[in-house]
């Protein structure tokens, strides 16, 4: 036995619609989850998280290859697999006549959990995704943001060892993300494996030990987020504050391809790929007049992710 919550490999969905050429969502892809970490499924729209999290879920058969979830394969073994997990989907909704509260206890009693546990893990998750003021409200009356931590938030009240989210965050402003975010790690902190997907890198970033990014079903990169960063691209990011016109530094840094070449009031932004570039284009800002201060950062995952996509886009 290994010590993976998750384990897919070489997974196939192929979407056949009549009159439509069959759609390859996840073309054979193959990662593990270790057990108690955060792992985030990333891709631009279309890329086919969602559809790998329906076929983890039992949601949606594969079309090939193997998965199972603590041990019980999702073809062969679905309600094995469904009593390890829960499940917020992208398109989930809460119940929107019942206040808060009662959407809570409804999704415990489904789940055969009532009375005095329910009430004390209500007390436990409405702690944690600050939500305590809320609990009365009805649902119909909570803004989009609030309605998705409350969905996101009601699954944490079962405890189901794997929680898979789609999109947690998706239409929270950013206190709402931030008490998201937090509980989360929290949750995670406490022995469960948390499978996300997100197309904000800054929230992979935050979150997940490891990741997978993909773009139309295929493996563009994965590993740690450190590995993903290093994956033979080390970008970095130039500023340049100039004295003047900064138009009149741009031919020179042309010269070197730069990723990207922007500029905003006096200062030019480039990203370039490698440590000579870096260099060569120091040795620009030493000797001219123009430059008056500079500052490098190391590539954030976003740029490495457009990178990533662009490229394999490239090719194809
Ligand atoms: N039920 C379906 N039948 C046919 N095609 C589908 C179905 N569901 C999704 N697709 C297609 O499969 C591809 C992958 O979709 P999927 O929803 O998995 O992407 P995603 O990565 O979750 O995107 P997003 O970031 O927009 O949520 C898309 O081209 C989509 O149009
Ligand atoms: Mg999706």
């Amino acid at each position: 036995m290994s010590s993976s919550a998750i384990s897919v490999s070489n997974l196939i969905k192929i979407y056949t619609r009549r009159r439509d050429t069959p759609l390859r969502a996840v073309d054979g892809i193959s990662f593990e989850v270790p057990q108690g970490t955060i792992f985030g499924l990333l891709g631009p729209n279309g890329a086919g998280k969602s559809t790998t999290i329906k076929v983890l879920t039992t949601l949606l058969p594969p079309t090939s290859g193997r998965v199972s979830v603590l041990g019980h394969d999702v073809t062969t073994d679905p309600l094995s697999v469904r009593k390890q997990i829960c499940v917020v989907l992208q398109e989930n909704a809460i119940e929107l006549f019942l206040s808060v509260q009662d959407n809570f206890r409804t999704f415990a009693r489904f789940h055969g959990v009532t009375g005095a546990a329910a009430e004390k893990a209500m007390d436990r998750v409405l702690e944690l995704f600050s939500l305590r003021d809320a609990r009365k409200e009805t649902g119909i009356d909570l803004s989009g943001g609030m309605k998705r931590r409350v969905q996101v938030a009601k699954v944490f009240m079962v405890e189901k060892p794997v929680v898979f989210l789609d999109e947690a965050t998706t239409g929270m402003d950013t206190i709402n993300k931030r008490a998201t975010i937090e509980a989360v790690r929290e949750e995670a902190a406490r022995g469960r494996t948390i499978v996300l997907t997100t197309h904000m890198l800054e929230e992979a970033e935050e979150l997940c030990s490891s990741v997978v990014i993909i773009n139309h079903g295929k493996i563009v990169a994965q590993g740690t987020i450190d590995d993903v960063k290093a994956m033979g691209l080390r970008l970095f990011n130039i500023s340049l504050t100039v004295a003047g016109d900064p138009e009149r530094l741009l031919p020179r840094l042309r010269r070197f391809k730069p990723q990207r070449l922007e500029v905003s009031r006096t200062t030019v932004h480039l990203t370039v790929q490698d440590e000579r570039t870096m260099h060569a284009i120091l040795e620009i800002v030493r000797r001219s007049k123009l430059v008056r201060s500079f500052e490098i950062t190391n590539a954030s995952l976003e740029d490495v992710f457009v990178e990533l996509i662009d490229k394999k886009d490239g090719a194809a």
